[in-house]
């Protein structure tokens, strides 16, 4: 077994996955290739440790005994997990037994047979939207499909199956974009109250328990909800609100603004996918392998471990690349190209692996498929504003906008 590498072995192969730039010039796919044949696992600058290939990233996320996740770097808290009071644990830090347990709330939630009915109400949800951008062309704007369409969905789509009003559309769209929902209590600086999400989601949970029943789904599984032999307290359930919305809202926000960027950069495959609109569950699943909105997930080794001849400590940090999965050679034939005939369309790891797999990707996918449906029956060209520098694909988790100029049909 090879003792760890003091930093990166070679200092022309560099690569920090917190890097910010990446946010808005793109992800070195050429840099994580090389890494992907040179040091497979790799050590970043900051000594974490960073799987870059598909079957270890996918092995690793199955493993759970021996990767423990951890989202306290992401929220502030580099101690991480363990000095964060476990009624603040999101729900991919809880331990099992207790996760599943609580897991199973969330599957009840997001179960197909209750997303797909959301389908009619997200078709009128996008059609109002586009309402909204056509007139923005009429008054002679670009409109930003990113900002006023991508970003909206997923807040509407969260906001509805919560049973919560359009206040809670711009609360949400907000908090995503502000930094908010990276947020919660034990966040330095945070106020002990919590960010504003907990504070918004604690008077829900007081309004819900004041009915003599929940009128919503959501809050009736939650409230109803008793593990280890007793109710869920309000701050897990506010914790678990907050989550949903991050783990939902900011996300998809992505996938769709993937999209619509891809569509608004691509008139041939706006052309492709509007003569054949079968397609668009290949286009999905070929923008999240390709565009992984998720680039990199966290864990903790639980325990000495080995991996490619590599080891890894008890305590190190161990980054799944996700990102770099996607794009493994050893996984998908010529990774770097964006392909609608793939044999294996979802043989990604773009909602992960394992028993924390995301239980939104069906909801994900059918925001998906309806916003870029809706843009396509509605507009036949989304033209680009000249002058204008669109975001590389994919720029993850950045907020630049994609001003286009819908043609109508
Ligand atoms: C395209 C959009 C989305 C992407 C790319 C995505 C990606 C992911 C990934 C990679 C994970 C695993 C993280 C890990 O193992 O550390 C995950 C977990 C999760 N996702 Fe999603 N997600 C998306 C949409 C959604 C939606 C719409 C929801 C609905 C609320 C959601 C809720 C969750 C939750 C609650 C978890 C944690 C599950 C657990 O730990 O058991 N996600 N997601």
């Amino acid at each position: 077994m090879r003792e760890a590498p003091a930093a990166s072995v070679d200092p022309t192969l560099s690569f920090d996955p917190h890097d910010r730039r990446f946010v808005e010039d793109g992800v070195p796919f050429d840099v994580l290739a090389r890494i992907r044949r040179e040091q497979p696992v790799y050590r970043t600058p900051s000594g974490a440790w960073y799987l870059s290939r598909h079957a270890d990233v996918e092995a690793a996320l199955v493993d759970v005994d021996t990767f423990r996740a951890e989202l306290g770097p992401i929220t502030g808290i580099p101690a991480g997990c363990a000095t964060i009071p476990e009624e603040q644990h999101f729900l991919s830090e809880i331990p099992e037994p207790r996760h599943g347990r609580i897991r199973r709330l969330f599957n009840a939630i997001f179960a197909w047979h209750r997303v797909r009915q959301l389908e009619p109400i997200l078709e009128a949800e996008c059609n109002r939207l586009v309402d909204g951008l056509f007139a923005a062309c009429a008054a002679g704007r670009a409109p930003d499909l990113h900002g006023e369409y991508a970003l909206s969905i997923p807040a509407f789509a969260m906001a509805h199956i919560m049973g919560l009003g359009r206040e809670a559309v711009g609360l949400f769209m907000q908090w995503s974009m502000d930094g908010t929902m990276m947020t919660r209590p034990a966040t330095p600086g945070v106020a002990p109250e919590g960010p504003a999400s907990h504070v918004y989601f604690r008077a829900r949970i007081a309004e819900q328990r004041a009915l003599p029943e929940p009128t919503n789904h959501v809050f009736k599984v939650l409230l109803g909800a008793e593990i280890d032999g007793r109710p869920l307290s309000d701050q897990e359930l506010t914790t678990q609100l907050h989550f949903m919305v991050q783990a939902g809202v900011h996300t998809t926000r992505s996938f769709l603004a993937h999209l619509v960027n891809r569509l608004v950069q691509d008139p041939a495959l706006f052309a492709r996918l509007d003569a054949d609109r079968e397609q668009i569950p290949l286009y999905l699943e070929e923008s999240l392998r390709h565009d992984a909105p998720v680039q990199r997930t966290t864990r903790i080794a639980t325990r000495d471990v080995e991996i490619g001849g590599v080891l890894i400590k008890q305590g190190e940090t161990v980054e799944m690349g996700i990102g770099s999965a996607n794009r493994d050679e050893a996984q998908h034939e010529a990774p770097a190209e964006f392909r609608l005939d793939r044999s294996d369309p979802r043989g990604h790891l773009a909602f992960g692996a394992g028993s924390h797999v995301c239980p939104g990707a069906m909801l994900a996918r059918l925001e998906g498929a309806t916003a870029v449906r809706v843009l396509l029956d509605r507009a036949k060209a989304l033209e680009r504003v000249p002058g204008v520098i669109y975001p590389p694909l994919p720029g993850s988790l950045g907020h630049q906008p994609v001003p286009a100029r819908l043609v109508g049909r």
